[in-house]
């Protein structure tokens, strides 16, 4: 098989370590794709250059890793569609869920009007600070994602407080969400396709003293700080059967409803000490390196890197030919 695989070139803006974050994991997918026999094709994509779409449509399958172009993450939507487009089958989410999870307070109005426990947020813009907001309450970008934007002072303990980080926020982001503080345990719940992958639990117990137990910016990406080396991800999670099964059916539900259960993502949850579960965000086609949660909960799965890269082709393929056999059913109908 023909196999594309589909990345963001980069800008000047990016360092060093952000272009080897992304060829890195560009290279894996590559070597396990070669691994199994395949003919890879690495197709960089670039702002105003449309090379990378021609090639697209010779290849038999899109292995999309593109999670933006030219560093912006608002073009990753553009891409998803335009492969839509081609017709040609590609892993990962489709439009919709990749769009509507990109701003952080549409996906938490989808979620809480399907019934599913979202924390009570309200977006800030045109520097307005929400007033009688309840406390402690975190701030966070509406459109980031990877934790941009979130340290300690994330989390607001007064009105004061509140205001003056709402409006830092404002300077930078043109929509800030303001969310209740759910305290207790995190969790991740991985999917690929309907398959859910067992629960991993970030745990917080080795963070400094006076830090909140949240995943920051530092905590996700440098690697030195004391944040990083205190949040420790444990998959499975120690859970009893009764909070695993709440947790799974509040992960599956939203992963179902955002998603339709097609390509892959990680459900970020809290769950309060009372043991009531919270969906913090969905994230569809979530960073696939080898050492990031979803091929960590993959391994606890039972399947290797390579297992995973394969599932997840084998997922976009079945899709494409069941979205090919439902057209066929259509058109049949509509021309009978
Ligand atoms: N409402 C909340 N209550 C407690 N912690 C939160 C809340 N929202 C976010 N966090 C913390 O901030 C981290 C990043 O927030 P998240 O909404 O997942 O955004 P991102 O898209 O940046 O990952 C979470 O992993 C969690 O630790
Ligand atoms: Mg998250």
């Amino acid at each position: 098989m023909k196999v594309a695989i589909l990345f963001d070139a980069g800008s000047e803006e990016w360092s060093p370590q952000d272009v080897a974050a992304v060829v890195s994991n560009v290279h894996e997918v590559r070597d396990v794709l070669r691994r199994r026999g395949h003919e890879v094709e690495l197709l960089p994509v670039r702002h105003g250059d449309f090379r990378w779409l021609s090639r697209v449509r010779r290849a038999d399958l899109v292995f999309n890793l593109c999670e933006g172009i030219n560093g912006h993450a608002r073009f990753e939507d553009l891409v998803v569609s335009t492969l839509e487009l081609t017709g040609v089958p590609f892993t990962g989410c489709r439009t919709w869920p990749t769009a509507i999870c990109h701003r952080k307070h549409v996906a938490n109005t989808l979620l809480s009007a399907a019934g599913l426990p979202v924390p009570a947020f309200t977006l800030a813009q045109d520097n307005k600070t929400p007033t009688d907001f309840p406390l402690p309450a975190i701030v966070k970008p509406a459109a980031e994602d990877a934790s941009v934007g979130i340290d300690n002072g994330a989390i607001c303990t007064s009105k004061r407080a509140l205001k003056r980080r709402v409006g830092q926020m404002l300077e930078q982001f043109d929509e800030v969400v303001v969310q209740e503080y759910v305290p207790g345990r995190e969790f991740n719940v991985g999917f690929v396709g309907k398959r859910m992958l067992p629960i991993a639990e970030i745990r917080f117990e080795t963070l400094p003293q006076g830090s909140w137990p949240i995943v920051s910016y530092a905590a996700k990406w440098i690697p030195d700080s004391p944040e990083y080396a205190g949040t420790v991800p444990v998959c499975p999670a120690e859970l009893d059967n009764e909070l695993q099964q709440r947790i799974a059916g509040v992960a599956r539900q939203a992963w179902d409803h955002m998603a339709e259960a097609e390509g892959y993502g990680r459900v970020d949850l809290r769950v309060t000490p009372e043991g009531q579960p919270y969906v913090l965000e969905v994230n569809p086609t979530p960073d696939l390196s080898s050492n990031a949660g979803l091929a960590r909960m993959g391994r606890a799965f039972g399947w290797s890197y390579d297992d995973l890269v394969m599932q997840i082709v084998d997922e976009a393929l079945m899709r494409s030919q069941s979205h090919r056999a439902a057209a066929v059913l259509v058109s049949g109908v509509s021309a009978a």
